[in-house]
């Protein structure tokens, strides 16, 4: 029996008890920490840690609290006793009677651990969390998407946590609440054994519009820019994180890869200097799949966005979205080509593992295998281990197994020369992609759509 039919038909781990319903928003927490029940207006709960701002000399905070009258939330930091504070601004979660409260922490040493824990009211106060100092040079940080709220998901940010990385990157397909918003709080109270301490930056995934056209996840997540598509530096790589086409109604699409345009020609422009090495892009979805049902590619990521990506020289495509780990070599629309980009799909984070229809020649790894990839960043060396968190029959493991492992080297002083090209406007973009923008907004439309009916029948069966 094929894996895939082996996941339909037994679903020994898809059943297990443990597991939260889809819709349930009382099913126990299994994350980690202890975690307040809902329901407390003054317990923080949810935390998670990111940057709005300089990776190193910023840390957001963001955390929960139920109902909407909730006392003015604070953080109280330091580095050996808590000696500052920063007060938090509330808002409404979407569509549920939930606070988000988040708190910009600055002015602290860069070079040393920081503490901090929350405060609501007199006397309500969190257990205090370590943020560690942000590398100034190597550094290291974990990929994985789709993860859920399964045992697998648990163990996935367990193996991060153990392997002592520097920050998370999760490329979509958070939660899968699918409109039913206590899964949100269930998802954040679960995963903040790792957000509290670890700082956590997401991409948004297809299952993202099911909440408000991504409502949820701006208004739960704190990120830069404008919390959609947005970049940063960290040291000497440049990150940039696109929707993939994932908010399409909300009719940015054309914006968006203008920006990103914008982005990479910058980009590569300061790669040619010598200012960063790599440029690494991150979003949701794969743009060569051999994932059955998917495979070959996402028509409308080829058309639109993949000679954008080529034209800047990116190196690394970090994505999910298919629910498997396959990683490409250099790669070009669909062939190897040495001047490419790697796509690496981290999508067996935890929600459920597919099915492949085979592998193509740009495929140089894969795996059916609930995994993260680990990324380690030295100079012009940017080295990759793949972690699987299973055994080869699908079952919970107690120990990490190395299942994959690359090296990327950054580019030839010539070689980043030739990515140095001119930023092209709106027609001279749509009319060299030869792209019909009504075909292409309506396909996007259609498989949006299309992984919705996909997720109710499969991932929630
Ligand atoms: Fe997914
Ligand atoms: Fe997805």
């Amino acid at each position: 029996m094929k894996r895939r039919d082996l996941l339909k038909a037994g679903a020994p781990l898809l059943l297990a008890p443990w597991l939260p319903g889809c819709g349930s928003s009382s099913s126990p927490i299994n994350g980690g920490g202890p975690n307040p029940p809902l329901g407390s207006n003054n317990i923080a709960r949810g935390l998670h840690v990111s940057w709005t701002s300089d990776p190193h000399t910023t840390r957001a905070v963001t955390w929960f609290t139920d109902g909407l009258n909730a006392p003015e939330g604070v953080v109280e930091f330091g580095q050996g006793a808590f000696s500052k504070t920063a007060r938090a601004a509330a808002s409404q979660a979407y569509d549920i009677d939930v606070l988000t409260h988040r708190a910009q922490l600055t002015g602290y040493d860069p070079e040393q651990p920081l503490q901090y824990r929350v405060r609501h009211g007199g006397d309500s106060l969190s257990a205090t969390y370590t943020l560690k100092p942000m590398p100034r040079g190597a550094f290291r940080f974990a990929h994985f998407g789709d993860h859920g709220t399964s045992e697998f998901s648990r163990l996935v940010r367990e193996g991060i946590l153990r392997r002592g990385v520097d920050f998370v990157l999760i490329a979509g397909d958070l939660s899968y609440a699918n409109g039913d918003q206590p899964i949100w709080d269930t998802w954040f109270n679960q995963v903040e054994h790792m957000s509290a301490s670890l700082p956590m930056l997401c991409t948004a995934g297809n299952h993202e519009e099911k909440d408000g056209n991504g409502a949820a996840f701006k208004t739960r997540l704190s990120q830069p820019g404008n919390g959609r598509y947005y970049a940063y530096d960290l040291n000497n790589v440049r990150f940039i994180v696109s929707t993939g086409g994932a908010f399409i109604a909300d009719g940015t699409l054309l914006a968006e890869l203008l920006w990103l345009e914008t982005e990479l020609a910058q980009a590569a422009l300061r790669r040619a200097r010598g200012e960063i090495d790599f440029i690494a892009f991150a979003q949701h979805f794969t743009i060569w799949t051999d994932e059955e049902g998917r495979s070959p590619n996402n028509p409308t990521l080829v058309l639109l966005e993949e000679n954008i990506l080529l034209r800047y020289g990116v190196d690394l495509l970090l994505v999910g979205h298919d629910h498997e780990y396959q990683r490409s070599h250099a790669m070009a629309f669909g062939q190897p080509r040495e001047t490419g980009y790697v796509q690496v799909c981290g999508g067996g984070g935890g929600v459920g593992i597919r099915s492949f229809s085979g592998q193509s020649a740009w495929s140089a790894s894969q795996h059916l295998r609930y995994s993260f990839i680990e990324y380690a960043v030295k100079g012009r060396s940017l080295k990759a281990q793949t972690w699987a968190v299973d055994t080869p029959d699908l079952q919970p493991a107690s120990q990490l197994t190395l299942i994959d492992e690359f090296e990327l080297i950054a580019r030839s002083p010539q070689a980043r020369n030739e990515a140095v090209m001119p930023i092209r406007d709106a027609s001279t973009l749509m009319a060299q992609n030869g792209a019909n923008w009504r075909y292409v907004e309506a396909h996007t439309r259609l498989r949006n759509a299309k992984h919705l009916h996909q997720a109710i029948w499969h991932e929630h069966a």
